[in-house]
């Protein structure tokens, strides 16, 4: 089922997978429910759709606070986790989640492990995951985990809960649905873009929506501030998929389809254009259809304060001239189109929001926040 190794015995295999079944016909309420602990904290971090409003606002306060931390002091990030570890289990490639994962838990002062490569783990062996999870959970304090499969999330969610030792769970990414922590770092970028005014916004999502996971995670973040528009720009057969759809209608959402006129013409609506690339590893062709490519001319068409994000890895889908614009230029029409131009930003945000995360987990993001308001008050000039 889905891309889990149930174990090398057709009969094992067959018993685990029914107890897994079991546990993810729970409604959805109720997986909710078990990814907080008993005080109702989120531990373990599956599914953009458990975020609320006020659990965005501590993490992106607390990103914002850690990132000017470091700026004057290295220390007091680093004692926060000394002790704690973490594994970095990632079956799928990964440059900017990885790095940004391993770089902000160090920055916490973690001990990282990782896994990356099933060929020297004892997958190769014919191991179950289920058995491989449960004895790396044993090494350390929480897990960050991206698969190839679509609910690996509650699967790993599961292991925990039938083990005796459970440990959070926080999704780098699973399948083609979700990927909730790169949400929260597209999130944290437009915030900021957008001096913190998220009602009402229009977000162009343009490629693969159907099987782009930081699509989906991020249009149902974004659903969560009221009168949100979502504009799905990409060829018929790569449109958003029904199950995210009627999520957003269902929270209020206007949702417009394009799959037939050029993205020239979208891109002045939008208060943030999100790129995408093809995800031709899930099957079909990886060619890209012109009308579809964002050209250096649209920066002048967008919006003034619209900003142009991608989660990267990028292919042709964005005109290469754009990689060349600088906000140091000389030529003010050049600065004014790099300032459009934030996916280098979103990037750099990504380990700052995913800091901001694990100290969520272990409990000391308050600590930075606070940490952070004294420093401010003592350094901010008396009246
Ligand atoms: C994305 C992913 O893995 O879903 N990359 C990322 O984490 N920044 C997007 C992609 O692979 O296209």
């Amino acid at each position: 089922m889905d891309k889990i190794a149930w174990g090398a015995a057709e009969e094992i295999a067959g018993y685990h997978q029914k107890r897994f079944e079991d546990f993810a016909a729970q409604s959805p309420e109720e997986i909710e429910q078990a990814c907080h602990d008993e005080k109702g904290k989120l531990v373990h971090i599956l599914r953009a759709e458990h975020f609320d409003l006020d659990f965005l606002r501590k993490i992106c306060d607390t990103a914002t606070a850690a990132r000017r931390i470091s700026k004057l002091e290295d220390n007091f990030l680093k004692g926060l986790l000394r002790g704690k570890s973490v594994l970095n289990y990632f079956e799928q490639p990964s440059s900017r989640t990885f790095n940004s994962f391993f770089n902000a838990e160090g920055r916490l002062g973690m001990q990282r492990g990782e896994l990356r490569d099933l060929s020297i783990s004892s997958h190769a062996k014919g191991e179950s995951h289920r058995d491989s999870l449960r004895t790396l959970s044993s090494y350390y304090d929480a897990m960050v985990c991206r698969t190839k499969s679509d609910i690996f999330d509650l699967f790993a969610l599961w292991v925990m809960k039938t083990s005796d030792r459970e440990i959070p769970v926080i999704n780098a990414g699973s399948g083609k649905e979700e990927h909730p922590t790169q949400a929260l770092l597209d999130y944290y970028t437009i915030k900021e873009s957008l001096n913190g005014k998220l009602e009402n916004r229009v977000g162009v999502y343009v490629g693969d929506c159907l099987r782009g996971r930081t699509v989906h995670s991020l249009a149902k973040v974004m659903a969560l501030h009221p009168g949100g528009t979502a504009y799905f720009v990409g060829p018929e057969h790569l449109q958003i998929d029904e199950k995210t759809e009627n999520y957003l209608k269902e929270r209020d959402v206007t949702i417009h389809k394009v799959s037939d006129r050029h993205l020239a013409e979208i891109v002045p609506l939008g208060d943030f254009i999100y790129m995408t690339r093809v995800q031709y590893e899930h099957g079909g062709e990886g060619g890209y259809d012109p009308r579809f490519i964002f050209t250096l001319g649209m920066l002048d068409r967008m919006r003034e304060e619209a900003i142009l994000l991608h989660p990267f890895p990028k292919r042709e889908e964005i005109d290469p001239r754009i990689d060349y614009l600088s906000c140091k230029s000389k030529d003010h029409v050049e600065r004014e189109r790099a300032g459009k131009v934030m996916f280098w930003r979103e990037m750099r945000n990504g380990m700052w929001t995913r800091l901001a995360l694990l100290s969520h987990v272990f409990g000391v993001d308050d600590q930075i926040r606070n940490h952070y308001s004294k420093i401010e008050k003592a350094t901010s000039p008396k009246p």
